[in-house]
């Protein structure tokens, strides 16, 4: 029971995971991107998503204000708040990795705990941690839903990097510096390393 990610309820009669993956000719992951608000997370899923679209991959990009604004909107941003929202993701995600889909994850994921649950829920090996890398003043700088601003006066509270905290993975699958390289470079750097990932080995 200790490990949620082999407790997915696998019913004779479903049609399996594996038979999905042979039908959309795909190996299923979850491309998780975690980094600051602002650091280019949903940027680089909107243009991944297209280049693997491009290719033949099936995808689904689950992205925060979306989430938050629906069927998380019941939840806050205190660290409880963002550990339920990253948790329901996680089980979302892990449905979706059932059906064969490659799931490409924008979510802040703020901790090593949080991201730790997410990984056990989907799975190790199925579960890909992409470090979006951004430093506080360039995210502060480029603000562009102006939340950093309201944050510094006090009219958004728990704000990531200001009243909460943001841990960096120690060992990401993959780190990406927007700081340093063009958009179109790191989703470079990201197709090369997932493809090889979801190119399916019929044996
Ligand atoms: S997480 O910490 O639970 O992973 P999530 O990625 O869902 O956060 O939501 C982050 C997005 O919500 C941000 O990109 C921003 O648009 C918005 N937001 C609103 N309030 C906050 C806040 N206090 N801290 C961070 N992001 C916030």
């Amino acid at each position: 029971m200790d490990n949620p990610a082999n407790t997915f309820p696998v019913v004779g009669s479903f049609i399996k995971r594996r038979d999905k993956e042979i039908l959309l000719n795909q190996k299923a992951r979850v491309i998780w991107m975690t980094g600051l608000s602002g650091s280019g997370k949903t940027t680089i899923a909107i243009h991944l998503e297209r280049l693997l679209y491009q290719k033949g991959f099936f995808t689904q990009v689950f992205d925060a204000d979306y989430l938050r604004a629906t069927l998380h909107r019941d939840l806050d941003f205190t660290l409880e708040g963002r550990a339920e929202n990253i948790r329901r993701i996680a089980v979302m995600s892990r449905i979706f990795l059932e059906a064969g889909v490659i799931v490409i994850n924008c979510f802040i994921s703020p901790t090593k705990k949080i991201r730790q649950l997410a990984r056990k829920i989907i799975g190790y090996h199925d579960f890909i941690e992409v470090y979006v890398n951004a430093s506080f003043e360039k995210c502060e700088k480029r603000d562009p839903k102006g939340l950093y601003k309201k944050a510094r006066q006090g009219l958004v509270k728990n704000f990531t990097g200001i009243d909460s905290p943001y841990e960096a993975p120690d060992n990401p699958d993959i780190e990406l510096n927007t700081d340093k390289y063009s958009i179109e470079n790191v989703v470079k750097q990201l197709s090369d390393f997932i493809i090889p990932k979801i190119i399916l080995k019929v044996t």
